[in-house]
C-alpha cells in the first residue's frame, strides 16, 4: 500500500524521521511485561532499546509500511505478509547482538516465538505500535491504526498482531481484532495475545484458532 488517509492527519515516515520516532518507540515500550522480561535493569534496557529501535525502524523502513503524523508523535510499523518470510540471515543476528549485548539471547528468543506462532494466511502484520507517552490516551493509535485498517478493508485483507498487555487487547478489540490462543514466554514470562482482524464481512480462519505448536527447536 503506498497512500494513507491523510485526511486522518497520517502519513508516510520517511529515514530523515528516524531519529524521532527510535525515541517514541524506546520510550513507549520501556515500561511493561515483556520490557521487564527482556531487560530487568533499567539502565541497560534504556541503553539497549534505543538502539534496538533504531535496528526495528530501520528495517521497517526499508521492507515495511511506516505510518507516523506530521509532529511524529507516534508510528506504527507495518508489513504485508503475503507469503512466508525469508528466515532470519545472520546479518540480523549479528546486528541485534551488536544492539544489545548480553540481552541478545532473549531478544532472538522473543522474535523466534513471535515467529513460530505466526499464522501462514496471508495478511498484514502490524510488527510495532507505539504512541509518544506524553501524549497517550488521546486517540492517537485509534487513529493511526483506522486509516491503515480501512485500507485493509477495501483490499479485503486481513491484520494480525501480538497485544503484550490487558489494555492493548482491549484497543485491539475495539478496533475489530479477535484474540486467539495466547503464548507464555519463558520462563515465567508474560502471557502475549495473538490477535487477528477478519477484514468487513469476512471471517477468522479456523486455523488461527488451533491451539499453537510450540516453537521448532533448533538442531
Ligand atoms: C498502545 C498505544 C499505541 C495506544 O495509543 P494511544 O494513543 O495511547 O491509545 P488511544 O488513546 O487511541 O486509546 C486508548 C486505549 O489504548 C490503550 N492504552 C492507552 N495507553 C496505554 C498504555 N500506556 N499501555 C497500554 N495500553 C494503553 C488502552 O486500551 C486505552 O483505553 P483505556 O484508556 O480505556 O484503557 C500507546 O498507548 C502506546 O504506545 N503504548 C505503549 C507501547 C505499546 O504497548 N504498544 C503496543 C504493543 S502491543
Amino acid at each position: 500500500m503506498t497512500d494513507t488517509s491523510t485526511s486522518l492527519g497520517v502519513r508516510r515516515a520517511t529515514p530523515s524521521d528516524a531519529q524521532p520516532l527510535v525515541s517514541v518507540l524506546a520510550e513507549a515500550f520501556f515500561v511493561g511485561p515483556v520490557a521487564d522480561w527482556l531487560i530487568p535493569d533499567h539502565r541497560d534496557r534504556r541503553l539497549a532499546y534505543h538502539r534496538y529501535f533504531e535496528l526495528v525502524l530501520d528495517h521497517g523502513l526499508a521492507h515495511g509500511h511506516v505510518d507516523t503524523y506530521a509532529d511524529l508523535s507516534a508510528v506504527a510499523i507495518w508489513y504485508p505478509r503475503l507469503t512466508p518470510p525469508e528466515p532470519g540471515s545472520a546479518e540480523h543476528q549479528e546486528a541485534l547482538e551488536r544492539a544489545t549485548g548480553a540481552y541478545a539471547p532473549k531478544f532472538a528468543l522473543l522474535e523466534a516465538m513471535f515467529e513460530a506462532y505466526h499464522p501462514h494466511d496471508a495478511h498484514h502484520y502490524l510488527a510495532y505500535v507505539a504512541v509518544d507517552p506524553k501524549q497517550q490516551r488521546r486517540g492517537l493509535g485509534t487513529r493511526l491504526l483506522s486509516g491503515y485498517h480501512q485500507q485493509l478493508d477495501a483490499l479485503g485483507m486481513p491484520a494480525y498482531l501480538e497485544a503484550t498487555n490487558n489494555r492493548n487487547r482491549r484497543l485491539y478489540q475495539r478496533l475489530g481484532y479477535l484474540p486467539g490462543p495466547s503464548m507464555h514466554l519463558p520462563t515465567a514470562g508474560p502471557e502475549i495475545w495473538r490477535m487477528w482482524r477478519a477484514p468487513r464481512g469476512a471471517t477468522v480462519p479456523d486455523a488461527f484458532f488451533a491451539p499453537p505448536l510450540p516453537p521448532r527447536q533448533s538442531q
